[in-house]
């Protein structure tokens, strides 16, 4: 009999169809609504792998009801949204998908840095609005991004990327990790500077890191206060990565220029956070990822990490490194 796969919300014909070469397949029709909890909970005891969303919650209780899951592969690079410990211990895989959003996410992040610093979306807003009457010379006025101090908090292979576009703006670029790259600053010429540092002297903050114990409420008042109050903050990582009153607090007192948002604490954010009030917040719905290639490239790299685990093969990206070598 062939293995049974839930998938979490509605994909396109063809990602099912892979999916259904080696597998019975049962989705989530939805494309908007999350699967409810009571439904996850139910698909997950009968499954032998799931297909799931950053927004999905895979938490012990997932873990302990499944009778054969094998494998969780979720469509996102992130995997904070899932219990690794709980999963590591009952021997289930769990993927993700690295690489191949990499550069579609480090477009999205420069991009940010456009916008916030060059004004860009306030300026686009005001001609749809009819508020253009005149040019003059400091009208829109925004901030350089060229020859300006990048700062990459995180320096995986989206933070390379990153540092990548920076030098075609001949940007200087810092960086702040876990460990040293060494490699990395021979190659692109970026700067190591312990994480002070970085906030002190970086025009434009860009957070990448994943979201762990560690790294959980990182950037709070104290952060926003050591930044300059020329600098940006912009972040394409998670929202809780930053203490999101601390933010407001900071934007609204002038501690730092503007901030550049794709992710937040609660998504999606309420349209009456006092966030989104602000004229110097660009707020995206979470879209690091989103280009037709890279989704597609995601969803397929899913379906085959699904497929090499229930064929007991080593599937493409695995994030609990203890079953690797199974
Ligand atoms: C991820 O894959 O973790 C990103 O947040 C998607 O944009």
């Amino acid at each position: 009999m062939k293995p049974y796969v839930y998938v979490t919300r509605k994909l396109p014909e063809n990602i099912i169809q892979t999916l259904e070469t080696f597998a019975n397949v049962g989705m989530w029709e939805s494309e908007e609504e999350p699967v409810p909890r009571r439904i996850l909970i139910k698909e997950a005891e009968k499954a032998d792998a799931l297909l799931t969303m950053l927004s999905d919650k895979i938490d012990a209780e997932i873990f302990q009801v499944s009778k054969q899951l094998k494998v969780v592969a979720n469509l996102a690079v992130g995997f904070d949204n899932i219990d690794i410990e709980q999963a590591t211990k009952q021997g289930i895989t769990i993927c993700n998908t690295p690489d191949v959003l990499t550069d579609t996410t480090a477009d999205l992040a420069f991009s940010l840095m456009l916008m916030v610093g060059r004004r860009l979306f306030e300026s686009a807003e005001l001609v749809k609005n009819g508020e253009w009457k005149s040019w003059s010379p400091l009208f829109m006025a925004g901030t350089d991004v060229h020859h300006k101090t990048l700062g990459i908090v995180g320096m995986g292979s989206i933070g390379e990327a990153l540092a990548k576009r920076a030098m075609g703006f001949d940007m200087r670029i810092l960086y702040h990790n876990r460990h040293r790259k060494i490699e990395i600053e021979h190659k692109l010429g970026v700067e190591y500077r312990t994480f002070d540092e970085l906030v002190t002297e970086s025009d434009y903050v860009v957070c990448l890191t994943p979201l762990t114990e560690e790294t959980k409420g990182m950037f709070t008042k104290a952060v926003f206060q050591r930044m300059k109050k020329s600098a940006f903050f912009i972040n394409v990582a998670r929202g809780a990565i930053v203490v999101e009153e601390d933010l407001l607090q900071a934007l609204r007192e002038g501690e730092i220029a503007g901030a550049g948002l794709d992710v937040f604490q609660t998504e999606p954010i309420d349209s009456n956070h006092p966030l989104l009030q602000l004229k110097n917040v660009v707020a995206l719905p979470h879209i690091g990822s989103a280009s037709i290639e890279t989704r597609t490239a995601m969803m397929e790299l899913c379906c085959e990490n699904i497929e090499a685990v229930l064929n007991n093969r080593k599937p493409i990206a695995v994030v609990n490194e203890e079953l690797k070598s199974r």
